[in-house]
């Protein structure tokens, strides 16, 4: 596996690609990689000839300074996991490779509506940092496709209008959660709860799921979004959010509407935790 640093190298190396006939998968991480971004990987795998994965602890995303700092880095780690699945090359580039004039005087992509609902309303910025980095790093490698998780349900949605709206020639696939047994999906924050908050954690899936179903035996969606709250919070989450919306575009449910999700942001001790789940009505 190829391991670069800086955009000549990773350039120089994709064009070399694409003069042998090459297609080209990518995925974007922020390291500290478990069993879901490796699962992107074996996908990316058996969808191109050569797949690239990017870690980088993106700053422009993060509207708090401690948690960026915080943030695990475990870059040995997960090389070597990446090795393991036969990724081609990884970029690991610094905020100074990508940002090399601050943040401030940087060119930002904003998809506009759905970037300042839900994690976009708590997270001032964050959907900004994000469109930005990743057409960044589109416009680096180029790929023919890349994988993102359906775990992060809203970053997912904000891409695709994104890649639509600039016409980037990019098919971006979704992939289902991947969670442990007890429904609680793979998170690298999952790594800030103590060992009780892990046994509390899968109320959060289990919620979401109590919710979804009184809504099929009939249950109005205000009153089940209401005992879910309720739930959470007797459970010792402090809920961020827990609201159901159109799938496709997040935006409030009309009668009309039939692909629902139901979407969730609660803190867990000193963890923010989110899920989904779409379901159709
Ligand atoms: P990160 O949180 O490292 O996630 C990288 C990718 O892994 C994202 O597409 C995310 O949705 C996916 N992922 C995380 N947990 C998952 C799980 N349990 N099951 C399936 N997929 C999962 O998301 C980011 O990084 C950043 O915002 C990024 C897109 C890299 C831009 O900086």
């Amino acid at each position: 596996m190829l391991v670069v640093d800086n955009s000549q190298a990773l350039r120089a190396q994709i064009k070399q690609w694409r003069k042998a006939g090459e297609t080209i998968a990518f995925v974007p991480t922020m390291g500290n990689l478990h069993s879901g971004h490796l699962t992107l990987m074996q996908r990316a795998k058996s969808s191109a000839t050569k797949v690239v994965a990017s870690i980088f602890v993106n700053p422009m995303q993060f509207d708090n300074q401690n948690d960026l700092t915080n943030y695990p880095r475990t870059l040995q780690q997960d090389s070597e996991a990446l090795l393991d699945i036969g990724v081609d090359m990884l970029f690991t580039p610094t905020p100074q490779i990508m940002y090399p004039k601050g943040l401030d005087a940087q060119t930002y992509v904003e998809v506009p509506g759905i970037s300042n609902i839900l994690c976009g309303g708590s997270r001032g910025g964050h959907f900004r940092g994000v469109a930005t980095i990743v057409a960044k790093f589109f416009n680096l490698v180029t790929p023919d496709i890349a994988f993102f998780g359906s775990k992060d349900y809203q970053q997912l949605q904000i891409i695709k209008l994104m890649v639509e709206d600039l016409s980037m020639d990019i098919e971006i696939v979704g992939v289902a959660t991947v969670r442990e047994e007890n429904g609680l999906a793979k998170s690298s924050r999952n790594g800030y709860l103590t060992a009780q908050e892990l046994n509390i954690a899968p109320l959060l899936y289990k919620t979401m799921q109590q919710v979804v179903d009184s809504i099929g035996r009939g249950e109005s969606i205000a009153s089940a979004l209401e005992w879910g709250v309720n739930a959470l919070n007797d459970g010792a989450f402090t809920v961020d959010y827990l609201q159901i919306k159109n799938a496709k575009d997040l935006s409030d449910v009309t009668d009309s509407d039939d692909e629902l999700v139901i979407v969730a942001a609660a803190f867990l001790g000193s963890a923010r935790l989110i899920d989904n789940m779409v379901f159709s009505r």
